[in-house]
C-alpha cells in the first residue's frame, strides 16, 4: 500500500543545513515506494500568522495557503523535520504550521530531528512532540535524531562515515512505524468519518 506522506522542513537560512535531513526522508520514503512531498516553509512562503486559513471567508485565503491546506488533508501522515534555534524550534516552521488546525487532525506524525552538535536537536524534539499532539496528530514514538548533521549527511543527503551508518540502520524501523500509523489512520477514516 502507498501512502501520501508529507515531509516538512522550516529553515529559512541561506545557509541552512537541515535540508540535507529533509532529503534524506524524502528519498528514504520514496525508495519504499510511498509518495512523497517536500513541504519547504521558505518556499510556500506563508507571511507571519494574521489569520489561520478557517479564519478567511471561504475562497479568499492566499493561494498558497488554500493548496496547502488541500494537501495537509490529503495526506496520510506527516514528517517534521526539527532543527534547534536556542534550545526552541525553528520558527518559519512553526509559523507554516500554526495556520492550519482541523487539516492536520486523525493523522500520524514523525519527528526527525538535528543540530550542529552532539545534541541532535533533541531539545527541539521535545518541544514539537507537544504541539504536534495538541494539533491532533498522533506523533510516533519512533524518531531519528542527527548531531553534528554535517557528519552524518554530505551535501546531497547522503549518509557518510559512521553517524550515518547508523542512520540507514534505523531508518527502516522508523518508517515501518511510521506506514503502521498510516494505515490504521487511514482505515479507521475511511471506517469512521471524522467529525471535522
Ligand atoms: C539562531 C541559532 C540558534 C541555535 N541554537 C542552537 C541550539 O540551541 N542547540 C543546538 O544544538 N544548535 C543550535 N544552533 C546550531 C544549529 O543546530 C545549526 O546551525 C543548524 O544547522 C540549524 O539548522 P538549519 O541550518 O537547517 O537552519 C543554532 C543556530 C542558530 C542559527
Amino acid at each position: 500500500m502507498t501512502y501520501r506522506i508529507l515531509v516538512f522542513y522550516g529553515s529559512y537560512r541561506s545557509d541552512r543545513m537541515g535540508i540535507r535531513l529533509a532529503d534524506y526522508v524524502v528519498k528514504g520514503l520514496r525508495a519504499r515506494g510511498e509518495d512523497v512531498e517536500l513541504i519547504d516553509a521558505k518556499a510556500v512562503g506563508l507571511p507571519m500568522l494574521d489569520r489561520m486559513y478557517k479564519e478567511y471567508p471561504p475562497g479568499s485565503a492566499p493561494e498558497a495557503m488554500a493548496a496547502l491546506a488541500g494537501n495537509i488533508r490529503a495526506a496520510d501522515a506527516f514528517v517534521f523535520v526539527a532543527g534547534e534555534y536556542n534550545w526552541g524550534m525553528q520558527p518559519g516552521l512553526k509559523n507554516l504550521t500554526d495556520h492550519f488546525l482541523e487539516e492536520w487532525f486523525w493523522r500520524p506524525a514523525a519527528i526527525v530531528s538535528y543540530s550542529a552538535g552532539r545534541i541532535a536537536g533533541a531539545r527541539s524534539n521535545f518541544l514539537w512532540h507537544g504541539t504536534l499532539c495538541e494539533m491532533g496528530m498522533v506523533v510516533i514514538s519512533s524518531t531519528l535524531s542527527l548531531g553534528p548533521i554535517a557528519e552524518t549527511l554530505t551535501a546531497n543527503g547522503e549518509p557518510q562515515g559512521h553517524a550515518g551508518q547508523h542512520l540507514d540502520g534505523a531508518f527502516p524501523r522508523f518508517a515501518d512505524d511510521l506506514a503502521w500509523w498510516a494505515e490504521a489512520a487511514r482505515s479507521q477514516r475511511a471506517r469512521k468519518a471524522p467529525p471535522y
